[in-house]
C-alpha cells in the first residue's frame, strides 16, 4: 500500500508525527509533502526537527515540486492523508486550485476516485469552512477532524494523539496495535 501524507500549517504537528510514526511501524510506504507553514508549526509545537519527520517517510517531496511523481494520476497511490489540514488547504482543494503539491495531489485523489482523508483543524468553524467540508464529503473525501475521545480514559496527550492517529488509519482499514477500542464494562 502507498500512502501520500500531506502536512499543512494548521495546529497539530504532533498528530502528524504520530500518524507518520504509526504508518512507519506498520511498514506502509509513505510519500511525504510538508507545506511551508507545516515547517513553522513543527518548530513551534514539537521538539522534533523537520528532518525527524522526513526520516519516518519512504520518500519526501518538495511542496513546490509540481513535477513530483505523486502529482500524476499515473502514480498508483492508494490514498492521501492530510494531517492536519488547514482551512486554506481545504478551500484550495474544494476549488480545484492545485497550486502546490499538496493541493495538486489531493486533486488527483479526487479525480482518480481514491481515498482522501482530511484531518481538518480549526475552531470555531465558519460557514465557508463548513460548506467546503460538506462539498468535499459529498465528493467522497473523508472529513476526520482530530477530536479527542474520552471513553478510553486518556491519561496523557500522547494517549489522545495515539487515539486520533488510530482513528485516521482506521479509515484505510489499517489497524495499529496501540488502538484502544471501546468495550462495554
Ligand atoms: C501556530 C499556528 C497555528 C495555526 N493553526 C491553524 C489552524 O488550526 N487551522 C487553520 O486553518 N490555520 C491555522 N494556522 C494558519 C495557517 O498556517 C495558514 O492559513 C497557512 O496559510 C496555511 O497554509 P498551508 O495550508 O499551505 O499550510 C495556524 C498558523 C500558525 C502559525
Amino acid at each position: 500500500m502507498k500512502i501520500v501524507v500531506g502536512i499543512t500549517g494548521a495546529t497539530g504537528a504532533p498528530l502528524a508525527y504520530k500518524v507518520l510514526e504509526q504508518l512507519n511501524e506498520l511498514k506502509i510506504e509513505t510519500h511525504l509533502i510538508m507545506s511551508q507553514w507545516a515547517k513553522t508549526t513543527i518548530d513551534l509545537e514539537t521538539n522534533y526537527k523537520v528532518e525527524d519527520f522526513k526520516a519516518l517517510a519512504t520518500t519526501v517531496y518538495s511542496y513546490c515540486d509540481q513535477a513530483a511523481a505523486v502529482s500524476s494520476g499515473s502514480f498508483k497511490a492508494d490514498a492521501m492523508i492530510i494531517v492536519p489540514c488547514s482551512m486554506k488547504t481545504l478551500a484550495s482543494i474544494r476549488c480545484g486550485l492545485a497550486d502546490n503539491l499538496i493541493s495538486r495531489t489531493a486533486d488527483v485523489m479526487l479525480k482518480e476516485r481514491r481515498e482522501l482523508i482530511l484531518a481538518v483543524r480549526e475552531t470555531p468553524l465558519n460557514s465557508i469552512h463548513l460548506k467546503n467540508m460538506l462539498h468535499l464529503s459529498n465528493m467522497g473525501a473523508r472529513i476526520c477532524p482530530p477530536m479527542p475521545a474520552f471513553y478510553n480514559n486518556p491519561k496523557t496527550i500522547n494517549d489522545i494523539l495515539t487515539h486520533n492517529a488510530v482513528r485516521i488509519l482506521d479509515q484505510l482499514h489499517l489497524s495499529h496495535p496501540d488502538a484502544k477500542r471501546w468495550k462495554t464494562k
